[in-house]
């Protein structure tokens, strides 16, 4: 597929490598310098390149929205028409000085780009993750057990682009249902990188709840 990667920061620069060598064609785009643009593209070998948030978006069959919540209105100003694109999101709403991830029972980040973007096909993914995780789960892709990761949305064909990225990174993709799921999965995400960043057994436990379950288990049977 070519994919367009709106954000190259810890998650788009991160997943636009591992989708580069999972075989699929992937522009750079939207970074403070287009030298780290083109490093990027560089380090992910294969035909990643640098470009716009233009270039991206053009022919793309997937594009990862992954910029901080304030600069959303920003980048979709320079992406031109993204009418029948699928969007995969990961961008979490964020306060207004970007300290905070602000959760409501009612909405979620994913939802409020969908209304953004009536006619693009957005599909809420990646974002329980910390980025850190991604290249050891790229490396162990082809473990019997895989680690899970929710998406969802409500487009079918727009799910199932989503759900082939998702395995070529490493997981094992989980449908949650519609759109409207995601304002369950976004609190999940602040629940994931609290742990991923303060607990004990850092990134590792944010992805794998057995994992997590058994350092519970080995921290009580030290008590
Ligand atoms: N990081 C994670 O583990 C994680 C996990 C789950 C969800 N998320 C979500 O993913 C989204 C992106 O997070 P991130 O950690 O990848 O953020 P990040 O590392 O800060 O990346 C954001 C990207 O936007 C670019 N950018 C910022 N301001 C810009 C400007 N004025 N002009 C052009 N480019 C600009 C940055 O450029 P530079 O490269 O030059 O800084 C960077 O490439 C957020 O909504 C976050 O909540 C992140």
């Amino acid at each position: 597929m070519k994919i367009g990667i709106l954000g190259s920061g810890l998650m788009g620069g991160k997943l636009g490598v591992l989708f580069t060598r999972a075989g699929h064609d992937v522009v750079f785009s939207y970074a403070r310098s287009e030298q780290k643009l083109k490093h990027l593209a560089l380090e992910a070998k294969g035909t990643a390149r640098a470009g716009t948030p233009a270039d991206a978006v053009r022919d793309a069959d997937a594009v990862l929205l992954a910029v901080h919540w304030q600069r959303i209105d920003d980048v979709l100003q320079l992406t031109g028409d993204l009418s029948g694109k699928v969007m995969i999101s990961c961008s979490l709403p964020m306060n207004a000085d970007d300290t905070g991830l602000v959760t409501g029972h009612t909405s979620s980040g994913a939802e409020e780009l969908a209304k953004k973007l009536r006619r693009a096909k957005v599909v809420s993914a990646f974002g329980t993750v910390p980025s850190e995780v991604f290249f050891d789960v790229f490396d162990a892709r082809r473990r019997a057990t895989r680690p899970n990761m929710a998406y969802c949305g409500d487009d079918d064909g727009a799910k199932g682009v989503a759900a082939t990225l998702i395995s070529d990174v490493g997981f094992e993709p989980v449908d949650a249902g519609p759109l409207r799921i995601a304002r369950y999965l976004e609190p999940f995400a602040l629940l994931m990188g609290q742990l991923a960043y303060e607990g004990d057994g850092g990134p590792e436990i944010a992805y794998r709840f057995e994992r997590f379950e058994k350092s519970i288990a080995q921290k009580r049977d030290m008590r």
